[in-house]
């Protein structure tokens, strides 16, 4: 069991973040959010600390990161990352801050569409991602722009990517588990809550895998 960290999450108002979010907190974690629209985020929690803003917009990175443990990105904006490398270049600025700070610890969730650095999709894959998922292009190829980015210049820090490969909003279907070969469709909340055991997994650090269900579903 980790001991209380204090937990910044970007993008806390979003499908997995929301989940996430409320099981750090009730794992017993501090989370301090970043969120553009504060009234999106329907959790209360004496643990829990929401901050406005955005990260195209000017940002106090160095009040953001105050006392912070571990950094959560799980971003999307698919209009934005449609021709521009939004997350990228958010993750450029932030990696100097936390060095400077002393965060060490960083999880980045990415698209099971989104090829790990060095690394070619399966076939199938890669045809879902140009017919049914074309439209989601922009945020894997920003998704990987950040893996490579990682992967060459910062590998002093604790980063874990996890490329998820989320399907639902529907209840849990079970644990997930880090898989170099496969990703399962998965929910959710079962994607939240395998970050949560990701990020605090040393063996996973400097890590680009998927994510599967233990009986392969
Ligand atoms: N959805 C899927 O089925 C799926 C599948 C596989 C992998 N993934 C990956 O998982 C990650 C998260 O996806 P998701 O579907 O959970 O997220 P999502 O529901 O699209 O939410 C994205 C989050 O990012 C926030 N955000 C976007 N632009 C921002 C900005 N400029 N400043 C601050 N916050 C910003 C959003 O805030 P607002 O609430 O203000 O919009 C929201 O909280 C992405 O990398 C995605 O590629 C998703």
């Amino acid at each position: 069991m980790t001991s209380t960290q204090t937990i910044l999450v970007l993008g806390a108002t979003g499908q997995t973040g929301q989940h996430f979010t409320r099981l750090a907190l009730d794992a017993g974690h501090r989370v301090r959010a970043l969120a553009r629209n504060p009234a999106k985020l329907s959790l209360q929690h004496e643990g829990l600390e929401v901050v406005q803003g955005s990260i195209s917009a000017p940002l106090d990175l160095d009040a953001l990161l105050e006392g912070v443990d571990a950094v959560v990105l799980m971003l999307g904006d698919v209009v934005a990352q449609r021709d521009r490398l939004v997350n990228t270049t958010f993750v450029r600025a932030l990696v100097p801050v936390m060095r400077r700070k002393g965060v060490r610890r960083l999880l980045y969730q990415a698209g099971g569409l989104s090829a790990a650095p060095g690394k070619r999709l399966m076939p199938v894959l890669r045809l879902v991602r140009a017919t049914i998922a074309r439209a989601y292009d922009g945020q894997h190829r920003d998704n990987e722009a950040v893996m490579r980015w990682l992967d060459t210049e910062a590998r002093d820090i604790a980063w874990v990517v996890h490329r998820a490969g989320i399907g639902s909003d529907g209840p849990s279907k079970g644990e997930l588990r880090r898989s170099r070969t496969w990703i399962s469709i998965a929910t959710f909340v079962d994607c939240a809550a395998y970050s949560l055991r990701l990020l605090f997994d040393d063996d996973a650090v400097h890590t680009c895998d998927g994510s599967a269900y233990r009986r392969g579903r």
